[in-house]
């Protein structure tokens, strides 16, 4: 198995993991936990797919933090890497008129990321490919904007990727990133957490080093923070909430029953979420937003 056949197989097995365990497709859950939560699976709100359509930290608030720090116009190309099912790309499209390619190595993912763009009608303005994000299958310079959340720690190349980046981006193009980083503490990390049960799926490079490679890659930086606090904040009270302990941080009753991301990650979920808030409370990871330009 060559590098790259290796990754996308590593990558599929821990993000599709309970289709190989159950024998059906993550889709088909999903659709099964949206009718159970009495809603029709193809017909459906961005309110309704928010539990699993936005796999990292923050939620839509984490997105629109993100989106705020760029700039936007409708029309404008957006590649949104490492896409997961689409929510950001939805979200885009739907608050800012952009026309999105999400494009994502695990294809159960692919495949739920159009059935929600079919179901929250917005299929016409999101379109998604499944395929490596150090190779993707688009022309020189056709994006206006480069999208990405939480994937770049699954990949082995960063800067692979960040010079297929600069061949797709228009000159004068923006990146906005909100990724996983580590920090200062070496430790190793406790596992698993959402984006890998085992090491060979977690590939974190510190806030400098990421800084480095966009820079020596050819990106202006134009503002970068970390929002650890906040992503830890936020990672704890929905770690409450999955376990039902905190009555004010309850889901109000129509959306208690709406799939949520153990759906996707089985039972682990709950440790995952517990294992990420140890790694972020004692600096094994950090959380960073900011935004770049190709000058
Ligand atoms: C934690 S999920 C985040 C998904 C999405 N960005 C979100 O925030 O909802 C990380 C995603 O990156 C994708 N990914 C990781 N490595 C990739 C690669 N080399 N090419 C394309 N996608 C990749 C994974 O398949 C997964 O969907």
């Amino acid at each position: 198995m060559n590098d790259q056949v290796g990754h996308a197989h590593r990558l599929n097995a821990h993000y599709d993991a309970l289709a190989e365990a159950r024998g059906d497709s993550l889709r088909q859950r999903l659709r099964d936990a949206f009718q159970q939560a009495r809603c029709d699976p193809d017909q459906l709100t961005l309110d309704d797919s928010a539990g699993i359509d936005q796999l990292h930290l923050g939620g839509r608030r984490a997105s629109r933090s993100l989106a705020r720090r760029g700039a936007f116009r409708a029309g404008m190309r957006v590649l949104d890497v490492g896409c997961g099912t689409g929510g950001a790309s939805r979200l885009l499209a739907d608050e800012y008129g952009v026309e999105v390619i999400g494009v994502d190595i695990t294809a159960a993912f692919i495949e739920v990321a159009n059935w929600l763009s079919q179901a929250t009608g917005l299929e016409h303005s999101t379109r998604f490919l499944c395929a490596d994000a150090a190779k993707v299958p688009l022309a020189d310079g056709s994006v206006e904007t480069i999208w990405c959340q939480h994937a770049l720690m699954n990949m082995p190349k960063v800067s692979d990727v960040l010079a297929e980046w600069w061949r797709l981006l228009a000159p004068g193009g923006q990146v906005l990133l909100h990724e996983v980083v580590s920090g200062d503490n070496p430790a190793p990390l406790e596992l698993p957490v959402p984006w890998a049960r085992r090491a060979d799926t977690s590939h974190l490079v510190s806030r400098a080093d990421l800084a480095a490679m966009l820079a020596e890659a050819g990106f202006v930086v134009e503002g970068l923070e970390d929002v650890t606090a906040t992503a830890l904040d936020w990672r704890r009270k929905h770690g409450r909430r999955e376990l039902g302990g905190d009555p004010r941080a309850a889901t109000p009753a129509p959306l208690a029953s709406l799939p949520g991301p153990s759906i996707i990650f089985g039972d682990d979920f709950a440790i995952m979420g517990q294992n990420l808030v140890a790694n972020l409370s004692d600096d094994r990871v950090r959380i960073i937003e900011g935004v770049w330009r190709k000058g």
